[in-house]
């Protein structure tokens, strides 16, 4: 069986105050049974809140993820955060690959497997991302963008550190935009990772890697789309800064 998830990622979004109360509130509303739902929840806050988030979820079904990491171990990198430093607070997860990352801060492939390498080191889980541009699907090249993202990060991984993934796949022309991709887009794609895994991994593995969904996400269309055959849940944006609605999607 694979893993639902849901990852709520705030980007730079939430101050502490705003973390720390929607963690307690979320957490009140799971323990007290308030609501029913068979993900597994992650969030995403900002580098300044992870300890607290951490601190606030221990011991608890909820995670935590960065949303990003340095290449290096340590140095001379002014503003940049490194995995042992999130290891040594107990962060488990890092977001790579997002669309955002490699648009507004000019992240290619190379720069990316130097990550997931720093990252595999320090024995974090990676929840990778994929996904092509409005040009790019308008030229009908997303299978190929898709594939060359993969092959060139995560498909250089051996066996037994690939299982430390899930892969998220996220349309650019979809995120922050209101534009979801269709259920057949979307399932298509999915599909087409899926096999890709197969072929590099073989078709067990393919069977059990989690492969999720982004952009767009909301409590209107999440339940579709997590019903497809390849999507095993979502990373969400703008719909996970809200509680109610955030919790409409875990339900979904
Ligand atoms: P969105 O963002 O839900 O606001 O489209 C998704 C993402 O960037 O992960």
């Amino acid at each position: 069986m694979r893993k639902k998830i849901v990852i709520a990622n705030w980007k730079m979004n939430h101050d502490f105050y705003e973390t720390t109360s929607f963690l307690r509130n979320l957490l009140q509303i799971i323990y007290e049974k308030k609501i029913n739902h068979s993900k597994k929840i992650i969030i995403a806050p900002s580098f300044p809140f992870l300890h607290i988030s951490n601190q606030i979820l221990q011991g608890t079904i909820l995670d935590i993820s960065a949303q990003n990491i340095h290449y290096m171990d340590k140095g001379a990198y002014t503003g940049e955060v490194s995995a042992s430093m999130l290891k040594s607070i107990g962060i488990k997860n890092v977001i790579l690959g997002h669309s955002e990352r490699r648009e507004f801060f000019f992240e290619k492939n190379d720069l990316l497997l130097k990550k997931i390498k720093i990252a595999l080191k320090y024995g974090l889980n990676i929840i990778f991302c994929v996904g092509e541009t409005n040009v790019e699907r308008n030229n009908n090249q997303q299978f190929h963008v898709v594939k060359k993202q993969l092959s060139e990060t995560v498909f250089q991984c051996s066996i037994d550190k690939v299982r430390s993934f899930h892969i998220a796949y996220e349309p650019v022309w979809s995120i922050g935009t209101g534009k979801t991709a269709s259920l057949e887009q979307a399932q298509t794609m999915h599909e087409f990772i899926r096999s890709l895994f197969s072929d590099k991994y073989g078709v067990n593995f393919s069977k059990i890697i989690s492969i999720l969904y982004g952009g767009s996400i909301n409590d209107i269309n999440a339940k579709n789309l997590f019903s497809q055959k390849d999507i095993d849940g979502g990373i969400v944006g703008n719909s996970s800064l809200k509680l109610e609605q955030f919790l409409k999607i875990v339900q979904s």
